[in-house]
């Protein structure tokens, strides 16, 4: 099984960017989590983070026929991307969305995701420990 997880704009800056919202580990941390649980679950997992919308749409239309879940924080953009959205809609890859802070209870501009539309689940304030959970969520549903 194969899962791609991606990340949006500023996320790489974890660890440096609000502590008191997003926590004090770094990104370098999350991304040797993701090897960790890559290898003790046994699967393939490939990370992927830009700033940038149109490389997000990339990279999402490149997993077409190549992953078998995806695991998504499209970060700021999770409240302004329909391109992501459509981009998701269209490749149509099991989907998870991830929040590390609890959106739900932050500014009235992050309760709307777009992106949220084409996933069939969002963990939201969990901290690092939504990817885990996200990617456990898509290996018990869809790995072999
Ligand atoms: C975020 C929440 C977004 O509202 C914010 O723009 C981010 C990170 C989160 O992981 O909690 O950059 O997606």
């Amino acid at each position: 099984m194969k899962i791609l997880v991606i990340n949006g704009p500023n996320i790489n800056m974890l660890g440096i960017r609000e502590p008191g919202i997003y926590g004090t580990e770094t990104f370098q941390t999350l991304l040797s989590s993701l090897q960790d649980i890559a290898v003790s679950q046994n699967i393939d997992i490939e990370q992927y983070q830009s700033n940038h919308e149109g490389d997000l749409v990339d990279k999402i239309q490149a997993a077409y026929g190549n992953v078998d879940g995806i695991v998504i924080n499209p970060a700021a953009y999770t409240h302004t991307s329909i391109a992501i959205l459509d981009a998701l809609k269209a490749v149509a890859i099991p989907c998870v969305e991830v929040h590390i802070s609890d959106v739900d209870s932050r500014e009235d501009f992050r309760q709307i995701s777009y992106a949220g539309l084409a996933c069939e689940k969002t963990i939201k304030g969990q901290g690092l420990d939504g990817y885990r959970q996200a990617i456990l969520y898509l290996k018990e549903k869809y790995g072999a």
